[in-house]
């Protein structure tokens, strides 16, 4: 049926167009003319049909399907949901007067709440439900995943409910939990000798042995989809539209899927500009935020942008973010520059210090993922990136809950008693005094 159908792929090398996702699967997803690995999703539904889905707080009922029109599946039958995508975006106005009050900096910080996400609790639940549909509706029964963990976890349980095997290579650091979550879906977890970037070559491996889609990664075009839809969260539901997206890295797909969606939305004219990014990654694996900040200092000479280090067994306590090979740096670095915006680092032992705060604050739990990005806030209103009348969108991708080692250190209040004697009254203003001293004194 080709042209009929709703959406195609166009190769971003050398500009053909895929039929389908089929064609694409079944080409080692690649372009079947030029090899690359690279192709972007275009549709044939007038744009225009978007602007009833973003009416300012347009009814969502069916999660990011909400959305279906723009999203690279052809028949609703083939939904593999678990409710996930339409999560709150909530106004943090602690951290407006923090800005205010220490910095004589008005901005409005609004929180993309994903550690609400109904499945598995963090935004690759986004990816999930595209990535088990868009299987589903082209007939693969296996696939493989190497991930550092929520990625792996999200895709265990979507593919479980579409029928599909997976194959998730962890490395050998991930945490049991972790572990857990993927396996308990049946799925099988393959854990290897080694570190993130070992585990993606044994996916690869085991994908081309037994002849089944790999996950592709930051470029995959269904996960890049699955994301843009935050952009179009953000005009449905909010009341101004983010100067700032602050996220923490570890690939890059976030920033890259807000990319797509913003040149998918040139012609309604709706953004004047796409948010300055601010990725921060964990001081303990940071090549990109280390390359960029070489680059900047040498006033970014030409070929800046394919200079970068490798870190191999980063020893790190957020493995979700530990992409010690940054294969994505070359694309996504002249992407925050053209944006106006930074990558940086952020001590990762600061994100305890962060989520007690935001728990205290918000009641709000996040997990360290999330929590960095709240570090790399506050770091970036010392660094001055952060300017007068901004509208700063901070993506919590993660709820604690994803991260039981870390929850463990939540545990700061209390005090072993044997009498009565040893027991008091607690004192409400004291608390936040230290969390809010404690954040003053930190080198982020
Ligand atoms: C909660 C959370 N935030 C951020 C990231 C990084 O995402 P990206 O692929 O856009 O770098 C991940 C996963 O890698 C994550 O799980
Ligand atoms: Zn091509």
């Amino acid at each position: 049926m080709g042209t009929s159908k709703k959406f195609y792929l166009r190769c971003s090398l050398c500009g053909s167009e895929i039929e389908d996702f089929s064609k694409w699967l079944n080409s080692d997803q690649r372009c079947p003319e030029c090899g690359s690995k690279r192709a972007e999703v275009r549709y044939r539904e007038n744009i225009e049909k978007l602007k009833n889905l973003i009416k300012k707080n347009a009814l969502a009922s069916n999660g990011l399907w909400h959305y279906f029109d723009f999203l690279p599946l052809n028949e609703r039958r083939n939904i593999v949901t678990g409710g996930e995508g339409i999560v709150p975006i909530d106004r943090w106005e602690f951290l407006e007067e923090y800005a205010r009050e220490r910095f004589h900096l008005n901005c409005h910080v609004y929180a993309h709440r994903h550690d609400d996400n109904y499945s598995t609790g963090t935004f690759k639940d986004l990816s999930g439900t595209v990535v088990a549909s868009v299987l589903k509706e082209n007939n693969i029964k296996n696939y493989v995943v190497a991930s550092t963990g929520n990625i792996a976890v999200s895709y265990s349980r979507y593919l479980t409910a579409a029928g599909i095997s997976l194959y998730a290579f962890i490395p050998e650091n991930s945490s049991p939990s972790q572990e857990a979550e993927i396996a308990c879906f049946g799925q099988q977890v393959f854990r290897v000798k080694g570190d993130y970037t070992r585990a993606k070559e044994m996916a690869l491996d085991f994908s081309n042995k037994m002849k089944i889609p790999l996950a592709a990664g930051n470029f995959d075009p269904m996960r890049l989809e699955a994301k843009k839809t935050m952009l179009f969260e953000w005009l449905r539901m909010m009341a101004e539209f983010p100067t700032v997206y602050i996220q923490a890295l570890s690939g890059g797909t976030g920033p890259l899927a807000i990319d797509k969606g913003c040149k998918e939305l040139e012609p309604l004219n709706l953004i004047k500009r796409m948010p300055r990014f601010i990725l921060v990654q964990s001081n303990k694996c940071s090549p990109m935020a280390d390359a960029w900040g070489e680059a900047k200092l040498k006033g970014f000479p030409e070929g800046w942008e394919k200079t970068y280090p490798i870190y191999h067994n980063p020893e790190t306590m957020i493995p979700t973010l530990a992409t010690g090979y940054p294969t994505t740096y070359p694309v996504l670095s002249p992407l925050v520059r053209a944006s106006g915006g930074e990558i940086i680092s952020c001590d990762e032992q600061a994100t305890v210090l962060m989520a007690r705060l935001v728990a205290f604050k918000r009641s709000v739990r996040i997990g360290p993922a999330a929590a960095i990005v709240v570090g790399g806030f506050i770091k970036a209103l010392r660094k001055g990136h952060i300017r007068e009348e901004d509208v700063v969108l901070l993506n919590i991708g993660e709820g604690i809950r994803r991260a039981p080692e870390f929850m463990e250190r939540m545990i700061y209040t209390s005090k072993k008693v044997k009498s009565m004697e040893e027991c008091f009254l607690s004192d409400k203003e004291e608390y936040e005094r230290r969390l809010w001293e404690q954040t003053e004194n930190w080198d982020f």
